[in-house]
C-alpha cells in the first residue's frame, strides 16, 4: 500500500494513528536538531518531521531530499506546537518512523511554489511541472466541476451528448481551417472542425432533438488571451425551438453554473441589447456593462464651433469618467498616447474636466464658450469631479471602437473592473452580414446557416447589407462566452443565402450538398448555442488568459513548446501523404 491518507486529509482528529502517505518534496527545512519536510500531493501539503535525537540516521536521510523526489513515509500524527492557520493540515504533523525515496529528481527548472520563478515560456516547455502548482492545478480542477455541472444541467434537461466526428470537411466560422492530408485519398484534405455546426444540425434532421457535446474545436486564427488554436466548446441543439426557448435555456445554464461554481444567485433575467445599440453606446458587440460609461454623442453640440477637428469629423462622442477630474496632465498626456497607438489609431484626445464650482475646464476651450460647453455637461449629467474624454473622426464605426478602447483603459484604470463582479447581458438581433474588405463581399456574421429575422425576409433581396439575424451572443465581463442562431431549415431559404454570401450554386452544391440535401427530407425548425468552456472557467477562475486553465495550451505563435510541435516531416511520410512542402521563406 503505497498510502493510507493523501497529503490534504489529516487533522487534529486523526492525532495518534499511523499513517502512510506518498508524495513530492515540495521543501525541506533544518532546524538544529529538527528536519521538517513539506510532502505535497494533488489534495494538499503535510508536514513531515525527522528528529536528530531519536533517529539519526533517518535525519540524516530526511535532509539529503531534493526538491520534487517522490517519497513515501511511515509516520505518527500529532500535534503541532506551532500551527499553521493557513493550511488545512496545519495544526498536525507526522513524526517519520520510515522513509522511501520512489524516485529521485533533477532540481526543477523552477520554483513549484504559487509565486513560481519560471518565465512562461519555461513554465510553458515544463509544463507538467508546472501543473503541479496549485494555482494551475485549481484552474483544471474548476474546470473539471464546470464541465460535470454542464452535463448535470443539460442531462436533467433531456439532452444527449453526441460525438461527432474529427476528420471532416471544412465549416466555415469566418476562421481558417486547419487541415489533415489524406494517405488513402491521395491529395485530399480533411479539415478539423471549426464547430459541429452543420453536423449538429444533421442530428437535429435525425430527430435527436436536443444535441450537446463538449467538444474541442479547431480554428487557424491570430491568437489573443481569449483565443486558442484549439479549444472547447459546450455545444448544443434543439429542435421546434424558437430564439426565446433557447435565450431560456441558456441563461438557465448560466444561472446554474453561477450557482454551483461559485454561489451567486442570479434572480432577475440577464438584460439583452440590440447588437445596434451595443455599437452605438459601448463602440462593441461584447459591451463590459460592470461600469457605466455610456457614449455620448457630441455632433449637435460641439460642431460648428471654428475647432476644425470637430467641425470636420463624422462623429464626436465622448464618455464621462466619475470623479476622474483629479487626472493630472500626465495621466491625460498618457492616454491621447494609448489612443493613438497604432492598434487603435485615434488621432487625438479632448478632454474636460467638471471643476467644483460647476465650470468646464477643457483641452479645447479656445474654439467654445462657457455655454457651449455647459450643455455638453448636461449632456452627460456629469458633476464637479467628473472627467469627460472626446474622440471624433471622419468614420463612425472606427471612431466608436476607439471610444471603446478608451473606456475600457479608463475603467481598468478606476479600478471598475473587478474580477469578482458579474454583469451578465445577451446580444440580440446581430446583422446577418457584414462587408469584408479582404474579400469584397458581404460575409456572415455569425456563420451561413442562421436565419434572418422573419420581418426582415424581404430587405434580402432590395438591401441584405441591413438584414438582421436571429442570433444572440451571451457577454459577460465584455468577453463573449457564447453565441448561437435560430438556423435555416429549408434547402430553398439556405439556397438564396449562400448565393447572396457569392456562392455559385455549384460551389454551394458541392461544399454544403448534405445539408440541403438533407432539409429536403423533413428537417424540423431548429437552433442552438455554443458556450466557450476555457472562457467560462477563465472567467470565473479570474484569470487573464484562457491558456492558464487549459493543461497543456499553445504559446502565442500557436506552438506548444513541450512537445516542440508543430515540425517538419520526415521525406518518407511526405512521400506517402503525395506531399511536396515548399522551401521556408525567412
Ligand atoms: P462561435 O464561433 O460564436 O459559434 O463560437 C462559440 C463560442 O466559442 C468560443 N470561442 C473560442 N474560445 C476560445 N478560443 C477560440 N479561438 C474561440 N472561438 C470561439 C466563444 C464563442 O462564443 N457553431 C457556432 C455556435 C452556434 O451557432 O450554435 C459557433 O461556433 O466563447
Amino acid at each position: 500500500m503505497y498510502r493510507s491518507h493523501s497529503c490534504g486529509e489529516l487533522r487534529l482528529a486523526d492525532v495518534n494513528k499511523e499513517v502512510t502517505l506518498s508524495g513530492w518534496v515540495q521543501r525541506v527545512r533544518n532546524l538544529g536538531g529538527m528536519t521538517f519536510v513539506d510532502l505535497r500531493d494533488r489534495y494538499g501539503i503535510t508536514q513531515l518531521a525527522f528528529n536528530m535525537e531519536t533517529n539519526a540516521e533517518l535525519c540524516e536521510a530526511a535532509r539529503k531530499l531534493g526538491r520534487e523526489f517522490v517519497i513515501q513515509v511511515v509516520g505518527n500524527v500529532i500535534e503541532r506546537s506551532s500551527k499553521n492557520k493557513d493550511l488545512p493540515t496545519g495544526e498536525i504533523e507526522i513524526i517519520v518512523t520510515k522513509l522511501n525515496i520512489l524516485n529521485k529528481s533533477e532540481v526543477p527548472p523552477f520554483t513549484i511554489e504559487d509565486n513560481t520563478d519560471g518565465g512562461d515560456e519555461l513554465r510553458m516547455k515544463y509544463r507538467y511541472l508546472d501543473l503541479r502548482r496549485s494555482a494551475v492545478r485549481k484552474n483544471l480542477e474548476l474546470r473539471h466541476k464546470m464541465a460535470f455541472e454542464v452535463r448535470s444541467y443539460l442531462d436533467k434537461q433531456g439532452f444527449l451528448e453526441v460525438e461527432t466526428p474529427v476528420l471532416i470537411g471544412s465549416t466555415p466560422e469566418g476562421a481558417r481551417d486547419f487541415v489533415v492530408p489524406s494517405r488513402m485519398n491521395p491529395g485530399q484534405f480533411y479539415a478539423l472542425p471549426q464547430s459541429p455546426q452543420t453536423l449538429k444540425q444533421l442530428l437535429m434532421v435525425a430527430g435527436f432533438d436536443r444535441y450537446f457535446q463538449i467538444v474541442k474545436c479547431f480554428r487557424d486564427e491570430d491568437l489573443r488571451a481569449d483565443r486558442q488554436p484549439e479549444f472547447t466548446q459546450i455545444d448544443c441543439e434543439m429542435s421546434f425551438v424558437e430564439q426565446e426557448d433557447i435565450i431560456q435555456l441558456f441563461e438557465g445554464m448560466a444561472k446554474h453554473l453561477f450557482k454551483t461554481i461559485r454561489n451567486i444567485d442570479i434572480p432577475e433575467a440577464f438584460p439583452r441589447m440590440t447588437w445596434h445599440d451595443a455599437m452605438k453606446y459601448y463602440g462593441s458587440d461584447k459591451p463590459d456593462l460592470r461600469f457605466d460609461m455610456k457614449f455620448v454623442e457630441l455632433m449637435d453640440i460641439m460642431k460648428g464651433s471654428g475647432f476644425s477637428v470637430f467641425d470636420n469629423a463624422a462623429y464626436i462622442g465622448g464618455i464621462c469618467a466619475k470623479g476622474a477630474a483629479t487626472y493630472t496632465r500626465k495621466q491625460l498626456d498618457q492616454l491621447t498616447d494609448f489612443v493613438k497607438r497604432p492598434q487603435i489609431g485615434a488621432k487625438g484626445m479632448v478632454y474636460a474636466r467638471i471643476e467644483a464650482d460647476g465650470n468646464v475646464k477643457s483641452s479645447v476651450d479656445k474654439f467654445y464658450q462657457q455655454d457651449t460647453l455647459q450643455k455638453m455637461k448636461a449632456a452627460f449629467n456629469a458633476e464637479p469631479g467628473d472627467l469627460i474624454l472626446i474622440l471624433s473622426g471622419d468614420d463612425a464605426m472606427k471612431t466608436r471602437k476607439q471610444l471603446c478602447e478608451l473606456r475600457l483603459e479608463v475603467a481598468s484604470q478606476l479600478g471598475l473592473r473587478d474580477k469578482d463582479k458579474f454583469a451578465c447581458l445577451w446580444v440580440i438581433d446581430f446583422p446577418m452580414y457584414e462587408w469584408s474588405e479582404e474579400e469584397g463581399r458581404l460575409m456572415a456574421m455569425h456563420h451561413p446557416f442562421t436565419s434572418p429575422k422573419p420581418e426582415d425576409v424581404p430587405l434580402l433581396d432590395t438591401d441584405p447589407a441591413s438584414v438582421r439575424a436571429n442570433a444572440y451572443d451571451m457577454v459577460i465581463n465584455g468577453v463573449e462566452v457564447g453565441g448561437g442562431s435560430i438556423r435555416i431549415h429549408d434547402a430553398e431559404t439556405q439556397a438564396k443565402i449562400f448565393k447572396i454570401l457569392g456562392f455559385t450554386p455549384e460551389k454551394a452544391q458541392e461544399q454544403f450538398g448534405f445539408l440541403m440535401n438533407a432539409f429536403k427530407y423533413g428537417a424540423p425548425p431548429h437552433g442552438g448555442l455554443a458556450y466557450g468552456l476555457d472562457r467560462w472557467v477563465s472567467l470565473f477562475a479570474g484569470l487573464d488568459s484562457i491558456r492558464d486553465c487549459i493543461a497543456f495550451p499553445k504559446n502565442n505563435s500557436g506552438r506548444d513548446v513541450m512537445l516542440d510541435a508543430p515540425s517538419f516531416l520526415e521525406q518518407k511520410q511526405l512521400d506517402e501523404l503525395y506531399l511536396a512542402t515548399k522551401p521556408v521563406e525567412k
